[in-house]
């Protein structure tokens, strides 16, 4: 398995489509409706992807906020991949990845369904957060990627 940067067009489809199957078709949401503004235009976005054999089997995005705060969104893996740590693996290149910015702090929006999933990565509810397609309740999670040194 490998994480990297998706780097073709192809890609990217692929991505976009892992995205929507995970994410959205399930909520009966139509193909599209996994892209949002900061796809199309924001220069301080990294995309990560997954890869078996060629296929991408996850996803997740990365936006820098500002200097001192990014936002993890989009996680998502394949059914059939699931439970063998390739969402804790995405999610950790990408606090590695963070660190190389210089960014310390991360946060990020969980349904309740994924909330144990970033607990045991350290992250900390900090707030709610928006309603996921206007119905189900998110909890807003952060975690500090850089602890502050002492003297
Ligand atoms: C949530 C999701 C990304 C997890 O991916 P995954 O590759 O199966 O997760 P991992 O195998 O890396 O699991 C990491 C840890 O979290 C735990 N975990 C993962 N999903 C969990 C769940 N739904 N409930 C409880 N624990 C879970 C695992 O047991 C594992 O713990 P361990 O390290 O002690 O064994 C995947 O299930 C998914 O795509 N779900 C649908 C989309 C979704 O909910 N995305 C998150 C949006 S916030």
């Amino acid at each position: 398995m490998i994480i990297k940067q998706p780097c073709c067009e192809e890609e990217f489809n692929e991505m976009y489509n892992l995205r929507w199957k995970i994410l959205n078709h399930p909520w009966n949401q139509p193909k599209g409706s996994e892209k949002d503004e900061i796809d199309f235009c924001n220069e301080r976005v990294f995309y990560f992807i997954s890869m078996i054999k060629g296929q991408i089997i996850g996803t997740a995005r990365f936006h820098v906020n500002n200097e001192y705060e990014g936002d993890i969104k989009y996680l998502a893996v394949h059914d059939d991949y699931r439970g063998q740590g390739i969402g804790k693996n995405l999610i950790a290149h990408i606090e590695w990845f963070a660190i190389g910015l210089g960014i310390p702090y991360i946060t990020l929006n969980v349904i309740k369904k994924a909330q144990c999933l970033f607990e045991k990565l350290n992250y900390q509810i900090i707030g709610e957060g928006p309603l996921l397609f206007n119905e189900e309740k998110q909890y807003k999670m952060g975690k500090n990627i850089i602890p502050l040194l002492t003297c």
